[in-house]
């Protein structure tokens, strides 16, 4: 069977690709089940320090399977392996980019959202069409979404099916950097490379940190803040930081 998930290493960034081109990327629970599995097994590793998610020129992904959805009963929903793969990946603690270009459209919309940060291509195209199938988002689109855009604009989104496009999701703060069609992979490369240079614990704790700020309130949110913050002063790369900064050379960071 071909891997509906291809992964490669580059450095300290490994990149993960959808592979399903006949299905748009359509998120099967095989194509679930080895993203998450991939995912989960790069997560301990400690070369791996930023990872990249990508679909095709074309196509980020285009939701979750309609067809295989299409035949799914009420218990067999119940039951489903999807509903434990958002929360697989909101588990991963390893930075994540999305790289979409083309259609990233229901679930694979939410899985754009559920990476820490997106680069999109120029022509990239975003929605949340689930209501066109009598449906609603059940990939955390409907929270995710009202928290970077608002409810109103989300709601527009939700009820409507409308899709928005690379600059609109910029402009509302939903992508990180618009870029020249040709360039996407490029450049969500890069910048996963420019967080693979920053020692790997402390960005696995300022991800753990800004991560919170969805959940709670901003006071404990900060004192869960300290408390990382505290983490990041026990590891041997803050030492190497800072004495770095006063030698004023480079720091060599181990991950310590
Ligand atoms: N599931 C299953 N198959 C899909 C699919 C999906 N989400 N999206 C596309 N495909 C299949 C099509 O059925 C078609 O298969 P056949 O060749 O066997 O007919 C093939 O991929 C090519 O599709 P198109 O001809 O439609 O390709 P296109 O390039 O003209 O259009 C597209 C691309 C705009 C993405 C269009 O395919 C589309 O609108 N797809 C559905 C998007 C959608 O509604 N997503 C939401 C899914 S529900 C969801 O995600 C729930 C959730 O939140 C968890």
């Amino acid at each position: 069977m071909p891997e509906l998930v291809e992964s490669s290493r580059d450095g300290h960034v490994a990149l993960l690709r959808l592979n399903r081109p006949e299905a748009r990327n359509a998120l099967s629970p095989e194509l679930m089940e080895q993203l998450a599995g991939e995912l989960e097994r790069l997560d301990p590793d400690p070369e791996v320090r930023c990872a990249v998610i990508a679909g095709s020129e074309k196509v980020f992904a285009a939701g979750a399977d309609i067809r295989a959805m299409s035949e799914r009963s009420f218990s067999e929903v119940l039951r489903h392996p999807a509903a434990s793969f958002w929360r697989r990946l909101a588990a991963i603690k390893t930075p994540m980019i999305a790289a979409v270009s083309g259609y990233a459209l229901g679930g694979g919309c939410e899985l754009a959202l559920a990476c820490d940060m997106i680069v999109a291509a120029e022509g990239a195209q975003f929605g949340q069409p689930e209501i066109n199938l009598g449906i609603i988002p059940g990939g955390g689109g409907t929270q995710r979404l009202a928290r970077v855009l608002g409810k109103q604009r989300t709601m527009e989104y939700v009820l409507t099916g409308r899709r928005f496009d690379a600059a609109d999701a910029h402009a509302m703060g939903l992508v990180n950097r618009v870029v020249a069609d040709g360039r996407w992979l490029e450049e969500a490369l890069a910048l996963a490379a420019d967080v693979a240079k920053q020692p790997p614990i402390a960005a696995r704790l300022a991800k753990q940190a800004v991560l919170v700020a969805e959940e709670t309130a901003l006071s404990p949110g900060i004192e869960n803040e300290r408390r990382l913050y505290e983490l990041a002063m026990a590891t041997e790369d803050r030492v190497e930081g800072m004495t770095a900064f006063l030698e004023k050379r480079e720091p060599k960071f181990e991950g310590k």
